[in-house]
């Protein structure tokens, strides 16, 4: 199985693209020809990426703001993309954000926010596109998690969890579609110097400190490391070798004896 190719009315559903990782994966997949829908919420930064693509390659660009923790807008995606005459063939559930610091000094909405956006929101996408897929027996499906979701992590404890949430269910829907025509991939990359750092309110410097330089992957390696394993049908792409090497450790260190290690590390596990 691997990416369909491109067709004048079939679309790449980009969630995230504002930003980051997510705007190097919509020009990745442009590059390659395919047509692209911009989702996230900040408009003016999906039309200037639209714009951008559309003058460097000749492949149909659209943009629907939205806010994904929003269910009805959420449900409100295949009308507006049927009235453009569009099918997704491909869909990237990449938007996603963390908090950091210890559950007992969270803030409770902030918290509910970032289940919705990382864990409801690429459930309900996969729910709404992949049954179309399954019936043209073509699509690819690349939900994007992070080497947080190989192990807990204290001091980013939901964030962690909502990417084992992703990664769980990655490979469970992976399974129960071979042989279908359609192909599903979980990215999950280490650290990327994006948005994501300022968003979660993390210290920059504590955590370029925490992590030692061989981890950190450009936007755009990440992005393109994760369309070549969408082509070549693999389940999981984690960028980087030191990644990989530290995804397999964590997976594989007994909880026991990892998550003291990890509270005395993360900069922000502690309430005081
Ligand atoms: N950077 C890292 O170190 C790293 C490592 C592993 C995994 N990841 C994962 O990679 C993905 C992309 O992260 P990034 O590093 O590219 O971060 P980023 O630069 O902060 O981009 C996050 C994107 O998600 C969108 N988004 C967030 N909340 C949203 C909402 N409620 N509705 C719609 N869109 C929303 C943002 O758009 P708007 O603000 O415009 O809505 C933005 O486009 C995330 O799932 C993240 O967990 C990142």
């Amino acid at each position: 199985m691997t990416l369909p190719a491109p067709a004048h009315d079939r679309t790449c559903l980009v969630t995230g693209a504002s930003s980051g990782i997510g705007v190097e994966l919509a020009r990745e997949l442009a590059g390659r020809g395919h047509g692209i829908t911009l989702v996230a919420r900040r408009r003016e930064r999906l039309e200037e990426l639209a714009a951008d693509i559309a003058e460097s390659s000749l492949v149909r660009t659209e943009v629907i703001a939205l806010d994904l923790t929003d269910a009805d807008a959420r449900a409100a995606l295949p009308d507006q993309l049927a009235e453009r005459g569009l099918t997704v063939d491909v869909l990237v559930n990449n938007a996603g954000f963390s908090t950091v610091g210890p559950v007992a000094a969270s803030d409770h909405r902030r918290e509910v926010a970032m289940v919705r956006t990382n864990v409801e929101a690429v459930s309900d996408l996969c729910s709404m596109f992949v049954p179309g897929m399954v019936e043209r027996h073509r699509g690819a499906v690349l939900n994007v998690a992070s080497t947080a979701a190989f192990q807990p992590m204290p001091g980013q404890a939901g964030y962690a969890a909502s990417k084992a949430f992703v990664l769980s269910y990655t490979h469970a829907l992976r399974a129960e579609l071979a042989g279908s025509g359609v192909t599903v991939t979980a990215l999950c990359p280490g650290p990327v110097d994006t948005e994501f750092i300022d968003t979660s309110g993390m210290d920059r410097a504590a955590a370029t400190r925490a992590l030692p330089s061989i981890m950190w992957v450009p936007a755009q390696t990440v992005a393109s490391a994760a369309v070549e394993g969408l082509v070549a049908g693999r389940a999981v792409v984690i960028p980087g070798a030191a990644n990989r090497a530290t995804a397999v450790a964590a997976h594989l260190t007994p909880r026991t004896l990892l998550m003291p290690l990890l509270a005395r590390r993360h900069p922000a596990a502690r309430p005081h």
